[in-house]
């Protein structure tokens, strides 16, 4: 059940090193988020404090969640005509009032501010594309992987570098957005000696991005592939190759936040009763 919750990337072709953790449903839940190392799933018996009953939207005990993105990143979040939007923004919503939350204000801020403006409480839950991996879940608690993606370089259509691996970035000008998986890439690039540290470049978004890669300011991105392609499909930018991560994402909560488990049944049922496979082909088919 979990491991159909991913949504495997049509670029990529080899095996992943999560998917292969990820369990069939074998294996339950509460194993996986052990085994992935997420504390706190310990409510067993959901909606006992989420359930509001009344329908006057006061004292019924309705819990709110407040949920934060870090915009830029489409199809996952994106402002468009002033609004926010995305796969992301849709699935949360969709999970916190399937669990029998309320949704609060949605906080959009820059990727590498979300995981402390959770944990200092300035909102509940980060649905941002964020990967899941060792380093975050020291701080904060993961739900279920809800898709699975590697990374892309992105390159400008009109480049004379069409690289076809990392060492054909030699002495190229390499950037990412700041605090993700993409700039670890970058990072490794450098430590490998085959990038300078001067050549590097950090984003606020990819947006930013994006348009110094088609003005020529910088010569090659590392992002997400979904996100890769939606932004060579409408700018002047394409994919040059893939580096495989076998990443996954999963939604954010503090690590004492009980109300993880509620979010991870009811991610399971969107699964389960086909929202999920819409929202996938509302925003990526
Ligand atoms: N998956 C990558 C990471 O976790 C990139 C996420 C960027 N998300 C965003 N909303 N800008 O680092």
């Amino acid at each position: 059940m979990i491991a159909n919750i991913l949504r495997v990337e049509t670029l990529n072709t080899d095996s992943y090193e999560y998917s292969n953790m990820t369990p069939d449903a074998t294996i339950d839940r509460r194993s996986y988020l052990k085994a992935v190392g997420a504390v706190g799933a310990t409510g067993a018996v959901a909606g006992c404090t989420g359930s509001g009953d009344g329908e006057d939207g006061e004292d019924d005990g309705t819990e709110v969640i407040n949920p934060g993105t870090a915009p830029g990143f489409p199809p996952f979040e994106y402002t468009e005509d002033g609004e926010l939007v995305g796969f992301d923004v849709d699935l949360a919503e969709a999970a916190i009032e399937r669990a029998g939350y309320e949704v609060g204000e949605w906080t959009e801020i820059e990727f590498d501010s979300l995981i402390p403006s959770l944990t200092q409480g300035n909102l509940d839950l980060i649905a941002a594309a964020m990967t899941i991996n060792e380093e975050r879940q020291q701080q904060i608690a993961f739900t279920d992987p809800y898709y699975e993606s590697d990374q892309a370089v992105l390159v400008a259509e009109d480049s004379d570098l069409s690289p076809e691996s990392v060492d054909d970035l030699a002495d190229q000008r390499v950037g990412a957005q700041s605090g993700t998986t993409g700039q670890d890439e970058v990072d490794t690039l450098v430590d490998d000696g085959i990038v300078s540290a001067d050549d590097t470049r950090q984003y606020d978004n990819y947006t930013l991005g994006v348009q110094d890669l088609e003005n020529g300011n910088v010569d090659a991105l590392i992002i997400d592939i979904p996100v890769a392609q939606n932004f060579a499909d409408g700018r002047a930018v394409s994919i040059a190759f893939t580096i495989e991560t076998g990443e996954v994402y999963g939604m954010g909560m503090r690590q004492d936040d009980d109300r993880l488990a509620d979010i991870n049944d009811a991610l399971a049922e969107l699964q389960d009763d086909g929202t999920y496979d819409e929202l996938v082909a509302e925003w990526f088919e």
